[in-house]
């Protein structure tokens, strides 16, 4: 069975910072790395590891390093996207060594699972907090479902096509949803799309698709659907996706911290 594993903007600051001044997100990503390993004998082998963008928070080469420091508790191999809060090279740098890793242009790249293909597109415009799928991923993205008709794809990008009622996040999402959307609906096969950038778990139907947003591993945007609301998170729980196949692309959301005891349900119903 094909799993794999959706991370999504651990914001990582230099060592020995908060990022915004208020969240340890070191701290926080070393939890949810922590659950993994736990829940990992609890539901088998996983394929890979996905960082759907926001890897860190000023894209700077000390945070990448951070960053790699703290995925090397991983036991699972993992590759990355880009967000807004990345920066293209460096994060190219960080990981020249990888040979999924493009060596130059967005840094998209797919990979064909057992049951579905992963394909993941770099939305990011440099200097700016929205996202534009530039010709080359749109064109990478068309030929890698082309290859494979009527084969189930998850397509991994950081900003979301569609609206959350969160003003500002939603003025900074994918400006050029139209155009994925008339791709993934030419697809024969069952498409998900999963995003980050808005660190809440949010669903909705994207043509034929199924649009889904993944929590931050560490703080979330605060769902705050007030006309000029003020632009502000909150130390919600945490989190990461599980999506596998059943017959189908079934996703989980999983808490980043899952305490380790496990009790039985006894006594009558
Ligand atoms: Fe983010
Ligand atoms: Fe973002």
């Amino acid at each position: 069975m094909t799993r794999i594993l959706q991370l999504s903007d651990p914001h990582i600051v230099p060592d020995g910072q908060l990022a915004y001044g208020i969240v340890d997100t070191a701290e926080a990503l070393a939890t949810a790395i922590r659950t993994i390993n736990r829940i990992l004998p609890l539901i088998g082998p996983v394929d890979l590891a996905v960082v759907t963008g926001d890897l860190t928070d000023f894209g700077t080469p000390g945070e990448y390093a951070r960053f790699k420091a703290l995925m090397a508790a991983l036991p699972i191999p993992y590759r990355v996207i880009p967000g807004n809060h990345d920066r293209r090279e460096a994060m190219r740098a960080a990981f020249a060594d990888e040979d999924w890793m493009p060596k130059s242009g967005p840094i998209s790249w797919s990979i064909n699972l057992a049951d579905f293909s992963l394909i993941a597109l770099d939305t990011l415009v440099e200097g700016h907090h929205h996202g534009i799928l530039e010709g080359a991923s749109l064109t990478m993205l068309r030929n890698e479902l082309a290859r494979r008709p009527g084969k189930p794809a998850i397509v991994a990008i950081h900003h979301p096509p569609f609206n959350t009622g969160i003003i500002p996040m939603d003025i900074n999402n994918l400006h050029n949803g139209d155009e994925l959307q008339a791709i993934l609906d030419a697809h024969e096969g069952e498409t998900r799309l999963v995003c980050g950038h808005v660190h809440r778990n949010v669903t909705r139907q994207f043509g034929t698709s199924i649009g889904m947003i993944a929590p931050g591993v560490s703080h979330a945007v605060t769902l705050d659907q007030r006309v000029d609301n003020p632009h502000t998170l909150s130390l919600e729980p945490g989190g990461f996706m599980l999506h596998e196949w059943r017959s189908g692309i079934v996703s989980h959301a999983v808490a980043a911290h899952v305490p380790p005891e496990r009790y039985p349900f006894t006594g009558a119903f």
